[in-house]
């Protein structure tokens, strides 16, 4: 079997993708032939050694997959030969095969496609997390989201609209204006708007309930004021750490020498929140399970439905994250194993 390796830190160039023998699961272990693979933010940070808690070098990236069940270990009941199944990998999703714990793997309804089943977990339980598990979203709640094109942001964007939200901000490049005005989103250009002032125009200059950032450095303290007396703000993410393909120390300094300290004294006097979000370490994996149940339950009745920006072939993967450095996605990138 083929998968995907990250040798060392690189640009996109040095990715690899290796043969070698297939695998056998363990007792407690199925094997998945996998058919999609989701591409996340994070596979890019890693890629660069951005991101802190990957394995060593080399390894396969790739935390979701959806495919179906090839061999089943000894000791596992309840999943057999031949079932669709979502695959959450942690690491290790990029590969034709992989073989994993099998409390990690879930049976997919013949109605869910393996491309709905592989873009959902990271993005949506992302969202979910935020907004509905910390957040205690409601009707009358007003959300500002960044990266409101990409993967977490439009799944931001169906979650509210699932839960009746109608003001929902959100900020991206210029050319993805029709596309985030078209997810019921209103729109602020992130290079030459204020997104504060925005939040507090719309808002009778209140400001914002949710502030969903994951930009980090000297952008989280604009995305706290933004939030009104009350509000809530989500550090999940450090995009800009990235520069471009390959690694920039200078730029990933910056984001850090920028980060704000929050004082807590100012943040009781406001009532306002912050919470730090990273869904790869929370240690209550019954959580992250109890979201996935609530997020399959709003598929199947069509209140969500993850949005493919395209489908690459593995062999393409370079070009494929390529694409995300780029800024060119609207929603959610998949690698095709099949
Ligand atoms: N903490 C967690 O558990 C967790 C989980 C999931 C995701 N995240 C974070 O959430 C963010 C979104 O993740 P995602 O996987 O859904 O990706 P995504 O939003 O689809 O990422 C790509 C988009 O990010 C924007 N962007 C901003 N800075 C960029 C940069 N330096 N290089 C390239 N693109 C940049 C671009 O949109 P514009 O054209 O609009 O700028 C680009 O199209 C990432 O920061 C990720 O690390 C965190």
């Amino acid at each position: 079997m083929r998968k995907v390796v990250y040798p060392k830190v690189g640009g996109v160039d040095s990715i690899q993708i290796v043969e070698e023998d297939d695998p056998v699961p363990e007792q407690d272990e199925i094997c998945v032939r996998i058919h999609r693979a989701g591409i996340n933010f994070a596979d890019l940070m890693m890629r660069q050694g951005l991101y802190g808690s990957n394995p060593e070098y080399p390894f396969t990236p790739g935390y979701e997959a959806a495919g179906e069940v090839i061999s089943v270990g000894e000791a596992v009941n309840g999943i057999s030969k031949g079932q669709r199944v979502l695959a959450m990998t942690g690491f290790g999703g990029y590969s034709e095969m992989v073989c994993l714990d099998a409390n990690r793997v879930i049976p997919l309804p013949d109605s869910v496609s393996f491309d709905q089943a592989a873009a959902l977990p990271v993005t949506y339980g992302t969202a979910y997390h935020m907004l509905v598990y910390l957040g205690n979203l409601s009707q009358e709640d007003t959300v500002l989201i960044h990266h409101a094109a990409g993967g977490v942001g439009t799944a931001v964007a169906q979650i509210c609209q699932a839960y009746g939200v109608s003001k929902v901000i959100g900020t991206a490049s210029a050319p993805k204006r029709e596309f985030v005005e078209s997810l019921g989103m209103y729109f602020v250009d992130s290079k030459s708007e204020d997104f504060v002032s925005v939040c507090k125009s719309l808002t009778d200059e209140k400001g914002v309930h949710h502030a969903i950032d994951p930009v980090g450095g000297k952008h989280l303290m604009r995305s706290y004021k933004a939030l009104r007396r009350g509000g809530k703000l989500y550090c999940f993410g450090a995009s800009s750490a990235v520069k471009g393909e390959k690694r920039s120390m200078a730029t990933a300094m910056a984001m850090w020498a920028s980060t704000p300290k929050f004082d807590p004294l100012k943040m009781m006097r406001s009532n306002k929140a912050v919470f730090g979000v990273h869904m790869g370490l929370l240690d209550d994996a019954s959580i992250f399970k109890g979201h996935l149940e609530a997020l399959s339950d709003m598929l199947l009745k069509g209140q969500i439905d993850p949005i493919i920006d395209s489908v690459w072939r593995f062999e393409q993967v370079s070009d494929a994250q390529r694409h995300m450095h780029d800024r060119k996605n609207r929603g959610k990138i998949l690698l095709d194993f099949s």
